[in-house]
């Protein structure tokens, strides 16, 4: 039998437990800290199964307390699940990239390489086995809402002491619509008719809008595997559908939602944008990381009016580090031996 205090304990546990559960509809898990800040988010994409994966070693070195994968962990254009699988299980078997796993926690969304199609979208008709191949690959248990719905959108939210991080991981794949190609420059895309086409899809807009509107973190980090803010190079990004971009930044606003900070991928660059908007009372930061393996070296130039510093045509990741008492976050831009490329810092 349980002595009284005990119960008392138990039951004050339990009452914390309720707490939690009813502000974000979910438990929150509580890690310990680092030393190198309150909290660290290491964060990248573009990882080619076949290319040497030289990164991992290096994101270790900043003791990260977790990491953000933001799609492409492979590299496996096609229709064919066996060769998929192939390839997801090269991946698993690289060393560097097991020892990683093994010492870093995992958060991850998708992008079109390991959904099965360059610059898929909801047309992709492999997308259901597709998702259940890339949930196998992250030991994704069966009993995970990922297992059940369409797509592979989740949240996590992180308590540090008495702070709460929420991480949104977004599914630019599986319910985007047809993008429109651009024929009269050498553009790849040019921007939907305002009000054509979605990014999300219903579903997964409803349920954005239920985390937000239930959360009470004091920051909340939105995974979108492709950029957000960047919308003039004529690539995947959200400007490409210009009504949901405006969707986007109406949900932060109406929310109310705590100093949003978009992390994205893609590019097989590294840059950061910032963007004030009207009624939000902080500065939006899509902060990109691309690509881990393999980059875009021959870039030269690319208009982007919300760029902070350079481009970096390098191999790199990403990091955020969180001082919750200065209410600052420093986001580095590392890459090879862990070379600094970037580093900024917002207060919020
Ligand atoms: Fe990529």
């Amino acid at each position: 039998m349980p002595c009284k205090m005990t119960l008392i304990k138990q039951l004050f546990l339990f009452f914390l437990l309720l707490v939690s559960c009813k502000n974000d509809k979910k438990p929150v898990t509580i890690l310990s800290k680092n030393i190198n800040s309150d909290f660290t988010i290491a964060f990248g994409s573009c990882n080619n199964q076949n290319l040497p994966n030289l990164l991992w070693k290096e994101i270790i070195k900043n003791k990260p307390s977790l990491f953000i994968f933001e799609g492409d962990i492979i590299y496996s254009d096609t229709e064919n699940m066996e060769y998929l699988k192939k390839n997801y299980d090269k991946q698993k078997n690289n060393s560097d990239y097991k020892n990683f796993i093994n010492k870093v926690p995992l958060l991850e969304t998708w992008d079109d390489h390991e959904y099965g199609e360059n610059d898929g979208g909801a047309d992709y008709p492999k997308k259901e086995a597709s998702q259940q191949l890339y949930l196998d690959f992250y030991n994704v248990p069966s009993n995970d809402v990922r297992r059940k719905r369409k797509g592979v959108y989740y949240s996590k939210t992180f308590k540090i002491d008495t702070t709460n991080i929420k991480i949104i991981l977004l599914d630019t794949r599986y319910f985007r619509s047809p993008l429109t190609p651009d024929s009269t420059s050498k553009k790849r895309y040019k921007p939907n008719k305002y009000g054509q086409g979605t990014m999300l899809g219903n579903s997964q807009w409803k349920w954005l809008q239920n985390e937000l509107e239930n959360s009470n973190a004091s920051y909340t980090i939105i995974a979108s595997s492709i950029q957000f803010l960047s919308d003039k190079h004529g690539f995947e990004c959200w400007g490409n559908m210009p009504h949901e971009y405006d969707k986007l930044i109406h949900l932060l606003t109406v929310t109310k939602t705590k100093n949003a900070i978009i992390l994205s991928g893609d590019r097989h660059i590294a840059e950061l944008s910032k963007k004030e908007f009207k009624n939000l009372n902080y500065p939006l930061i899509d902060f990109t990381s691309s690509g881990l393996t393999h980059s875009y070296t021959n870039f030269k130039s690319e208009l982007n009016p919300y760029r902070i510093g350079k481009v970096i045509p390098y191999k790199n990741f990403g990091l955020l580090k969180f001082d919750f008492k200065n209410k600052k976050v420093i986001m580095e831009t590392r890459g090879e031996n862990n070379i600094l490329y970037a580093t900024y810092t917002q207060k919020y």
